[in-house]
């Protein structure tokens, strides 16, 4: 008996091994296509939604031709598989005769595609795992310089997602639920007259005539109660041309600021109408400090604002909007897109306020956000982060397109500057 499981040449002997080949091989392929999930996100972040000026994308097609191509290149795993049985089926050294092999000419050239594919698939989903255990079991230090309060939520939602069941297992749709996240940031030399000085940031609002009126309602108040010194606006204001006078009614009737309401445009306001979404919004006060800037004054203590223009669609000018502030001066700035983090040359923002990403939309609990239109990706799809001497905040933004959003609030930003030494 003891021979029989010696010898690999028994049947008994087989079944484990078959079924250790069995699950290795399923593990791979499992891998494989978790890999081609990410090189499917990775096309639709950086072509598809990443950087094109044009509304409908000029790589629209990616989206219907990769995920296809990727599966078809996965699926030559089968004959990698059959190959790999009949191989098993009988004593290595048999199996790995030339006849053995002369017997499968075909298989081999598709084994030899589905494996290098299989290899190349699952490294790319092994990683992408890998990567986002690091990321939930070593999470960054908080930055230093930022004291973040605990947010509060206003919740507007009635019942969106259609089954009790989903909802009981806490599936729900966030398109109602506001945000305010609350943020002091310290800032080494700031004018002591600033310390306290108040932002309130909203962006991507996507004013929609099917979005619910109480839901602006609740925003615009939520800001009012936070008296702000300053309001940025940071662009996508509308999705289409006709919510523009909606937009500009139902955002800009009741907001107020000590020191006013300030600008730029996103990409969506280039698509809806640049001129038409300016005059409706600066026509209820709102100053557009497209590549400019303008100085924020406390009894005779200075703080430049600047804006610099949207980063695919507008004409970003960052010489321009710098203009009259020193290189090591502090200030605050607002732009739509976060990779215009790469037009900075090593200049130094206190606070860049920024949008676009709308945080993902759709987080899922272990891989968090997966579409996110940025050369960068999920890496600044939201929240703070410190690139050279910018620290620069992406808000998840208010409106939603498609009207979804999953783990993934509306977001009313606020901000106090706090003069101090942030030790770094
Ligand atoms: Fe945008």
């Amino acid at each position: 008996m003891r021979d029989e499981w010696l010898d690999s040449s028994h049947p008994s002997f087989l079944i484990p091994r078959f079924m250790l080949v069995h699950i290795i091989f399923a593990v791979f392929v499992l891998m494989a296509l978790l890999g081609d999930v990410r090189i499917f996100l990775f096309v639709l972040n950086r072509a598809v939604f990443g950087s094109h000026r044009e509304e409908q994308t000029p790589w629209g097609w990616l989206t219907y031709t990769v995920p296809p191509l990727l599966l078809i290149l996965t699926a030559l795993f089968w004959p990698l598989n059959r190959w790999m049985e009949q191989l098993m089926s009988t004593p290595f050294v048999e199996s790995i005769t030339p006849e053995r092999l002369g017997e499968m000419p075909w298989s081999i050239a598709l084994a030899k595609i589905g494996a290098a594919w299989l290899i190349i698939a699952a490294a790319v989903g092994g990683y992408w795992l890998l990567e986002r255990i690091r990321v939930l079991a070593f999470p960054e230090p908080p930055l230093v310089g930022i004291r973040t309060q605990p947010s509060e939520v206003v919740r507007l939602r009635k019942e969106h997602i259609p089954f009790a069941i989903l909802r009981r297992l806490g599936a729900h749709n966030d398109v109602y639920d506001i945000e305010i996240t609350r943020h002091e940031v310290i800032v080494d030399d700031l004018p002591p007259r600033f310390d306290g000085y108040r932002i309130a940031f909203l962006t991507d609002t996507h004013v929609a005539s099917f979005v619910r009126r109480d839901f602006y309602r609740e925003i615009v108040a939520q800001v009012q109660l936070f008296d702000p010194d300053a309001v940025l606006l940071g662009g996508d204001f509308v999705t289409w041309r006709r919510h523009i006078r909606l937009m500009a009614e139902v955002l800009l009737s009741d907001l107020r600021a000590r020191d006013g309401i300030f600008a730029i445009l996103g990409n969506h306001d280039y698509w809806a109408g640049p001129d038409e979404v300016m005059s409706a919004m600066s026509a209820k006060g709102v100053q557009f400090i497209t590549n400019r800037s303008v100085t924020l004054s406390r009894d005779g203590e200075t703080l430049p604002l600047l804006g610099i223009d949207e980063m695919y669609r507008g004409t970003p000018d960052v010489m321009r909007a710098f203009e009259g502030v020193g290189p090591d001066e502090p200030c605050i700035a607002v732009s739509h897109h976060p990779d215009i983090i790469d037009l900075l040359g090593g200049r130094r923002i206190d606070l860049l306020a920024c949008g676009h990403t709308h945080g993902g939309q759709i987080r899922l609990p272990f891989f968090g956000a997966l579409v996110v239109p940025s050369r960068h990706e999920g890496e600044f799809a939201a929240g703070f982060h410190r690139v050279g001497r910018v620290l620069m905040y992406v808000s998840r933004g208010i409106g939603a397109i498609p009207p979804v959003r999953i783990l993934c609030r509306p977001e009313v930003a606020t901000f106090t500057l706090r003069r101090g030494h942030r030790m770094s």
